[in-house]
């Protein structure tokens, strides 16, 4: 191609290299630009996905209205939307100034290489059909140079991708996903747990939630964890059930590290009601076991739900435990009250049967008839199972084995209910300050009686 293109005139290899090294100086200025601002790009559409999500949540709906939120919503919306489409336009821009380099030197080389070729034409030198052929053959070398210079481009910009894979792929995985400790044979054992000097601090947080913490609770032991709002309660169930990983120290199950299961063969260990509850979008045996429809064990469901209080309930409903929750994927679908939905999830626990049995405040919406019956119960709940029971109703404390006392992330005060009152400390402040109300209003009760 060259020596014949250099046989009509050396100008036109001089347009057609300009053209093709400006194409990848202008393109490689734009990848470069678009690889800068990724992160920036990535932020803008999290914010404005979790604005658009956020505003379209049906549980926000009586708290937008009530409280007059949907200003935020408009602003913050239109805020990051202006924010994404100019730094995309601005990205798109620097691709477009490369595209129009190529136009305007597209043109250049044509209008040289039509003048030469005419006038060459017109002096004689060559004929038409030469003519014909000469111009296909700039025009020729003129596309691969393109094609060459844009595959180029698309190798740079895949590598940019790949490079981004590969920096994930090789991030410090702290967390284990590959072999791991054999789960099976600790499902159905009395499990031991020990926090051995564990420190939790919450990202960009400045001081540690929890703070060298050290405990053991023995195998099938009733552990019930007390301390003021913010202690650090959920985050201690959270770093023991493997959804946190321990800043420094290490926690352990039967002696054997966390980090030497498998994180989801790990989860298998652990029944939990989280504090927050989170009812999904499918059928009551659905959520309770959390199977696959043709895997539910529906004689275990029915169990549970008596065994949480919920079955007279399910009962009264027309498709009964088939009955969907909400109505995001079945019209016919129900909401539960705020008890329901916490027995309901006491009833998941129970049915995945896990040697490890966590409570997080799962008394806090039961009325008290429903609240006494989880009580009377609570020992056969945790037969043969290590339990943690987290409670703001220290009445209910006095069935468990020991009570942990948090204050800031660490342990103020263990023993058992007797122990911590004898004790004077913090604990018995708590106790004292709850029962006084129910005391007042009995030694009311009895001066009004002594009265009459
Ligand atoms: N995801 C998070 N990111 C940053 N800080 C958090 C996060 N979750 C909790 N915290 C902080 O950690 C502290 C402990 O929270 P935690 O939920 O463990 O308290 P708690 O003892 O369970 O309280 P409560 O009795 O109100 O349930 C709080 O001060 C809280 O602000
Ligand atoms: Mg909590």
């Amino acid at each position: 191609f060259s020596s014949y293109i250099l046989s009509i005139n050396y100008l036109i290899v001089l347009v057609l290299i300009g053209m093709s090294v400006m194409n990848l100086v202008l393109n490689t200025y734009a990848r470069n630009y678009e690889k800068r601002t990724a992160n920036k790009l990535n932020i803008y559409r999290t914010k404005l996905k979790y604005y658009q999500e956020e505003a379209n949540k049906l549980v926000n709906a009586k708290d937008i209205r009530i409280y007059k939120l949907e200003d935020w919503f408009y602003k913050g919306i239109k805020f990051f939307t202006k924010k994404f489409s100019n730094l995309v336009m601005k990205q798109k821009a620097k691709y477009s100034i490369a595209n129009l380099s190529d136009s305007i030197f597209a043109v250049i080389r044509n209008l040289i290489a039509y003048t030469i070729l005419v006038t060459m034409v017109l002096d004689g030198v060559i004929d038409a059909a030469e003519f014909t052929f000469m111009m296909g053959i700039v025009i020729g070398f003129a596309v691969w140079l393109t094609q060459l210079s844009g595959t180029y481009g698309r190798l740079k910009e895949a590598n940019i991708r790949v490079n981004n894979f590969r920096e994930y792929i090789d991030m410090d995985d702290k967390i284990n996903m590959g072999e791991g400790e054999d789960v099976d044979s600790l499902l159905d054992q009395k499990l031991s747990i020990e926090f051995k000097n564990v420190s939790f601090t919450y990202p960009k947080a400045e001081k540690p939630t929890i703070s060298n913490l050290n405990l053991k609770i023995a195998a099938g032991e009733k552990i019930a964890l007390v301390g003021v709002n913010g202690a650090g309660k959920t985050t201690i169930v959270k770093l023991l059930t493997g959804l946190y990983t321990p800043t420094s120290g290490e926690i352990l199950i039967n002696g054997i590290s966390v980090n030497d299961f498998n994180r989801y063969d790990y989860y298998r260990l652990f029944g939990v009601i989280f504090q927050d509850i989170n009812i999904m979008p499918f059928s009551i045996a659905q959520n309770i076991s959390g199977q696959p429809l043709e895997a539910i064990d529906y004689d275990k469901v029915n169990d549970v739900l008596k065994k949480s209080g919920l079955s007279d309930k399910i009962a009264s409903l027309e498709d009964k435990e088939q009955t969907y929750l909400t109505q995001v994927i079945d019209d016919k679908g129900i909401l539960l009250s705020g008890g329901e939905m916490q027995k309901l999830m006491l009833s998941r626990a129970l049915y995945k049967n896990a040697p490890v049995l966590i409570l997080d405040e799962p008394t806090a919406a039961l009325d008290p008839l429903a609240e006494q019956d989880l009580y009377l119960k609570y020992d056969s709940l945790t037969k043969n199972k290590t339990s943690i029971f987290i409670s703001h109703r220290l009445s209910s404390t006095q069935f468990c084995n020991r009570i942990i006392y948090l204050e800031a992330g660490a342990i103020e005060e263990i023993g058992t209910h007797r122990e911590l009152i004898k004790n004077n400390g913090k604990y018995k402040e708590m106790f004292t300050v709850q029962s006084q109300y129910y005391q007042d209003s009995d030694k009311e009760e009895n001066e009004d009686e002594n009265k009459k």
